[in-house]
């Protein structure tokens, strides 16, 4: 069996390589990278997976690439996926996100290929979410309050369409925070953990910038999501969709206050203006229940452990 993972290169997609090679030696993984990428996050798995160059936004190549591996999972985790971002320049998100998963679609079809497919969608969409609606489940309104959160409902919802279209295999996540070593450094408990090593360092002075501290996300470590991941593709229904997420949210001033206890680094802590956000998604936090029916996922890692884990990989690189 063949799996296939866009964005391997990434933080998800190096992990879900991790855990597939690990826990299902008979799958052969490939992964699609761009000539540019880093390769830091998988040169550990160097001769254990296969490379095949192409980029998502450009359909010949992807057709290339899916015609030379011809696939029987796919893991579809490329994206532009730092919010902020979005705003900047929501032209490359939505072209990213949207076209990057229709130029998949489109090759999967033209190819005749029938793989599994995993997409990536996430809490981003469900936006702006009431406090009767928490704990949120999948039937929620999706309010939107970012671009990367329209292009995540656009590659959801088209992932439904060429469902019902052409009866593709495709099984929709809807992944709430995440995090974990190798997490990039913009997001919030990165940011954080990379800030509080640099002061443990002395070669930051000790202030930690800060965004909105009131913001509540419900987190996952990354290797409990992509394990969720594997069994999407692997056991959920085609067509349906799925929360990942533990159930449990904390607001942001608790995350930094959490990740402070596990240092002797002593901080100030100061609000930088340009980390605050045009429209902030007050509060998320995920029912999983419909997953945990359907496949027996839930979430093992305690968040204190990843935090602990996520601050040791900062003090190895630092
Ligand atoms: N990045 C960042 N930096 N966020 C901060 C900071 C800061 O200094 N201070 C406070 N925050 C707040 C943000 O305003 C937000 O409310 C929360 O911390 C989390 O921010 P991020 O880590 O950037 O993640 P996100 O919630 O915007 O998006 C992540 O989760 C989504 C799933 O809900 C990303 O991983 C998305 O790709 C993913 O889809």
């Amino acid at each position: 069996m063949k799996a296939l993972i866009t964005g391997i290169t990434g933080f998800a997609g190096s992990h879900l390589a991790d855990y597939i090679v690990e826990n299902h030696p008979d799958v052969e993984v490939y992964g699609i990278i761009r000539w540019r990428s880093r390769r830091e996050n998988i040169e550990h798995l160097e001769g254990r997976i296969k490379l095949v160059e192409g980029d998502i936004r450009d359909y010949i190549s992807v057709k290339k690439v899916l015609e030379e591996v011809r696939p029987d999972l796919i893991f579809h985790l490329a994206a532009q996926s730092f919010v902020p971002t979005s705003w900047r320049a929501p032209q490359e998100t939505l072209t990213t996100n949207i076209l990057g998963q229709t130029n998949i679609f489109e090759a999967v079809r033209e190819l005749g290929l029938s793989p599994s497919i995993q997409i990536a969608g996430s809490s981003e969409e469900y936006g702006l979410v009431k406090e009767d609606e928490v704990p949120i489940k999948e039937t929620n309104p999706l309010r939107p309050l970012s671009p990367y959160a329209v292009s995540k409902i656009a590659q959801d919802f088209l992932g439904y369409q060429y469902f019902m279209s052409y009866r593709m295999n495709i099984v929709r996540t809807r992944g709430f925070n995440h995090t974990g070593p190798r997490r990039g450094e913009v997001f919030v408990c990165s940011n954080f953990a990379k800030q509080i090593v640099e002061i443990e360092k002395g070669i930051r002075p000790p202030v930690i910038k800060v965004g909105n501290l009131d913001a509540v996300r419900d987190f996952t470590d990354v290797r409990d999501m992509v394990r969720g991941y594997w069994l999407a593709a692997t056991r959920g229904e085609a067509g349906e969709v799925y929360n990942l997420c533990s159930g449990r949210g904390y607001k942001i001033s608790e995350v930094l206050q959490n990740l402070l206890s596990l240092s002797r680094a002593k901080v100030k802590v100061e609000q930088d203006p340009s980390r605050l956000r045009p429209s902030d998604v007050p509060v998320l936090i995920g029912d999983y229940s419909k997953f945990k029916e359907r496949t027996g996922w839930e979430p093992r890692i305690p968040f204190e452990k990843t935090l602990e884990d996520l601050l040791n990989y900062w003090r190895e690189r630092i």
